[in-house]
């Protein structure tokens, strides 16, 4: 039996996307389930699937956005399995539009759901863990938060608190026993948010697949990393490079394909505004 086998875990955004696959990965590691999203019968498919094997799935809707609905969460996951391990914020939204285009509403959804939802859902976790000095927080950030998003700057300012926010409680957690990790894909291939919009990145820029990023959660609890990177392309340079000039590295993402390609992604609003 593993380390992880017989812990209890609370996933946000399990109703599509990358979300699904960790839901797979944490079961086939023995990990019991609180299943979260908005799509009650998507909760049901994935619940039925899993039930089939060893571990217990449970199931809890919720709108992120509503911040009066994160306490009822949290307490519907641990009434459902006795307490909570590990969360893992992976819910997220995200679109790519020139700002001034972007509705207020969306905006605001978008910080509520990225960044509000995993700090207060952590807030109301974290007691128990410490009291308990065991747990992990595992939150899905993105390259976008790492290295700019143009055309998904609110997108990407929402992944970059996330991800200081998470290196900032992994460092105050240090010897309580409850670990903290950003995972940052890249471009994700195959389902989840970007493969939807149906183009393919320059391969320049890299990708990964949503079974990458169940892998690097499944790697995340195996270890006390603040960050895990998922990409097929070396980032870190040009994280490095972005450190010691913002200018240089935004070029660099320029002659990569960055602007234009993201620049692409934005014609079918544009074309939509104009008609
Ligand atoms: N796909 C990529 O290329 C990529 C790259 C880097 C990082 N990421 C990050 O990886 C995570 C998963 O992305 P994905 O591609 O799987 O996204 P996705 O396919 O759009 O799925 C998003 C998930 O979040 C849930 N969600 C969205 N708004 C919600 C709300 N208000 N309340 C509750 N749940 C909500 C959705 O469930 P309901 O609709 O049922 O509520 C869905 O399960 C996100 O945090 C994303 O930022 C993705």
């Amino acid at each position: 039996m593993n380390q992880m086998s017989g812990k209890n875990a609370l996933l946000t955004g399990a109703t599509g996307g990358i979300g699904p696959h960790i839901a797979r990965a944490l079961a086939a590691n023995g990990i019991n389930l609180v299943l979260s999203g908005r799509r009650a019968d998507r909760l049901r498919e994935l619940s039925a699937e899993l039930r089939s094997g060893s571990v217990r799935i449970e199931t809890a809707t919720a709108d992120l956005t509503r911040v009066d609905e994160l306490e009822d969460l949290a307490g519907n996951a641990v009434g459902a399995l006795g307490q909570i391990d590990i969360l893992i914020n992976n819910a997220g939204l995200e679109e790519i539009v020139p700002y001034q285009r972007q509705e207020p509403a969306q905006i605001q959804a978008t910080v509520l759901t990225n960044v509000m939802a995993p700090l207060l859902l952590t807030r109301i976790l974290l007691p128990a863990m410490l009291a308990r000095s065991d747990g992990h927080i595992i939150s899905l950030a993105s390259m976008a938060g790492r290295l700019a998003m143009p055309f998904g700057s609110a997108y990407s300012g929402t992944k970059a608190a996330l991800s200081e926010w998470a290196l900032s409680l992994w460092m105050e957690l240090q010897g309580t026993g409850v670990k903290v990790t950003a995972i940052c894909p890249g471009f994700v291939t195959g389902s989840g948010m970007f493969a939807r919009k149906g183009r393919d990145a320059p391969g320049s820029l890299g990708s990964c697949t949503p079974g990458q990023v169940a892998e690097a959660v499944v790697k995340a609890l195996q270890s006390n990393k603040p960050e895990i990177l998922v990409n097929s392309m070396p980032v870190r340079p040009l994280m490095v490079l972005k450190s010691i000039s913002p200018v240089a590295a935004a070029r660099l993402g320029d002659k990569l394909g960055l602007l234009e390609f993201l620049r692409s992604l934005t014609k079918p609003a544009e074309k939509a505004a104009s008609e």
